[in-house]
């Protein structure tokens, strides 16, 4: 099968009418009992038991049937962190592959960060994401602007101007790189302060982790990688901590991953500094142990740390110190990772893994249930990117962006099943619990498991 029949497009922005969509059986949230769900128009229209017997005439007739038997129904997924690498390395990812990725890991929404070829520091850029993703009609891109042109770290974008293209930017960030310079991120924090933009900052203090590739740690000193200490991160999330509070704009931490910026984020969120976070599933469910076989797909940024990091990021999460979810989705091609660790480029494969690894680690285990899913995979990054039309209850009137979820349905991660370009999956021949079946997109059908094969 095609990937353009699997993935349907959407004619997203606008809405066509389209045939009514009846899911049947389902469990919102994974409450109560199943219930049906009637979508008209892109709005969920009705809910409630045994619609399907009371649908007449026309309707039940062209009305689209999902049969949800056993499923959880989701708010759609919104990924506030992914690499789609179009413009530039379009042989690792595309627009249109990353769309399919995110769509078939129940995303409906995702932003793409600006360290594209070029970079994206212009609003004709940031149009042209927009508008390609629109047209495929998989998954709502929205790209993010870079803080520095180039992304060099030496002089601010126009954030006004790609805050009020076509594309809407929301959120900027130099992500790859950190924003080092405190005198710029404390302009660019008063910057965006005026525009109530969003800035993510990739936190890494650049002069602790010269030729760093590996946690500073027993690991990487028995294998002779030299170390990237937990100082990088936590040096930075402190500082920002501090412009955020004296220059009074939002700052987000990406992929945060030590036990001490942990703390340092419960630290600022009791002074009610307007600090986000979200964290990696890598990072939630992988140590640097991993790194005993030199395989480069293990190499990432921020590296992979020790148990107490990930326990200590895992109740964050849980208590809402650290706010959300997002996979650092970052593909790479064999030349840059089939490779010697050292020159393995960093990044690790997430969008179609995502769900399940959150499912295993919390859902299954009993620590959370699907409410929490949906509050850390979609109401968050929706709140935190101001994101209308997303990450909204599953309710009547609301807009039909959802994601059906099996959670009994055994699989085994498979780089070579996988919609992403690229193979670099850090969970190849684990075995996984719970399965997206179905993403729905302003009530279209963007992914569906049936179609797969
Ligand atoms: O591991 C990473 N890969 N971390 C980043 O911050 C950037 C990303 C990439 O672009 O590959
Ligand atoms: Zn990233």
């Amino acid at each position: 099968m095609t990937n353009t029949s699997q993935f349907p497009a959407t004619g997203a922005t606008h809405p066509v009418p389209q045939r009514p969509l009846l899911i049947s059986n389902v469990r919102p949230y994974g409450e109560g009992d199943p219930v049906d769900v009637l979508v008209r128009d892109g709005v969920i229209a009705e809910m409630g038991p045994g619609l399907a017997e009371k649908l007449a005439g026309d309707e039940a007739q062209q009305a689209e049937v999902i049969d949800g038997a056993g499923n959880v129904l989701l708010p759609g997924l919104v990924d506030m962190h992914v690499h789609l690498r179009e413009p530039g390395r379009e042989d690792t990812e595309t627009i249109e592959t990353g769309s399919q990725a995110a769509a078939k890991g129940g995303f409906t929404a995702v932003f793409t960060m600006a360290n594209t070829n070029p970079a994206t520091d212009q609003p004709v850029i940031a149009e042209s994401i927009w508008a390609k993703a629109q047209r495929i009609g998989t998954c709502d891109v929205h790209p993010v602007g870079s803080i520095t042109k180039g992304l060099e770290g030496k002089t601010l974008t126009e954030f006004g101007m790609m805050a009020r293209s076509d594309a809407k930017v929301r959120m900027f960030s130099d992500d790859g790189k950190c924003v080092a310079d405190p005198q710029l991120m404390r302009r660019a924090l008063e910057y965006a302060k005026g525009l109530d933009v969003l800035l993510a900052q990739h936190a890494e203090e650049p002069r602790l982790t010269d030729g760093a590739v590996a946690h500073e740690g027993e690991t990487a000193a028995k294998l002779g990688l030299t170390g990237w200490p937990r100082v990088a991160e936590e040096s930075i999330v402190a500082r920002d901590a501090l412009l955020a509070r004296d220059y009074g704009n939002r700052v987000h931490i990406c992929h945060a991953s030590t036990t001490g910026t942990v703390e340092l984020l419960k630290w600022a969120k009791s002074q009610d500094i307007p600090l986000t976070a979200e964290v990696t599933p890598h990072h939630l469910l992988l140590t640097d142990d991993k790194l005993h076989t030199y395989d480069g797909v293990f190499r990432v940024n921020p590296p992979l740390r020790e148990e107490h990091d990930t326990q200590a990021l895992r109740q964050a999460l849980l208590d809402g110190v650290i706010d959300c979810v997002a996979t650092d989705h970052a593909p790479h091609g064999a030349e840059d990772k089939c490779v010697e660790f050292e020159n393995a480029k960093p990044g690790m494969l997430g969008l179609e893994s995502s769900l399940a690894v959150i499912a295993e680690i919390f859902v299954a285990s009993g620590l959370a249930d699907w409410r929490f899913v949906a509050r850390v995979m979609s109401e968050r990054p929706a709140e935190i990117t101001r994101l209308p039309g997303h990450g909204r209850p599953v309710a009547v009137g609301e807009p039909a962006n959802l994601t059906l979820v099996d959670p009994n349905s055994p699989w085994t991660s498979d780089a070579t099943r996988l919609a992403s370009k690229a193979r670099n999956n850090p969970y190849e021949g684990e075995e996984f619990n719970a399965q997206v079946t179905h993403t729905i997109l302003r009530g279209a059908v963007t992914y569906s498991r049936e179609a797969e094969d």
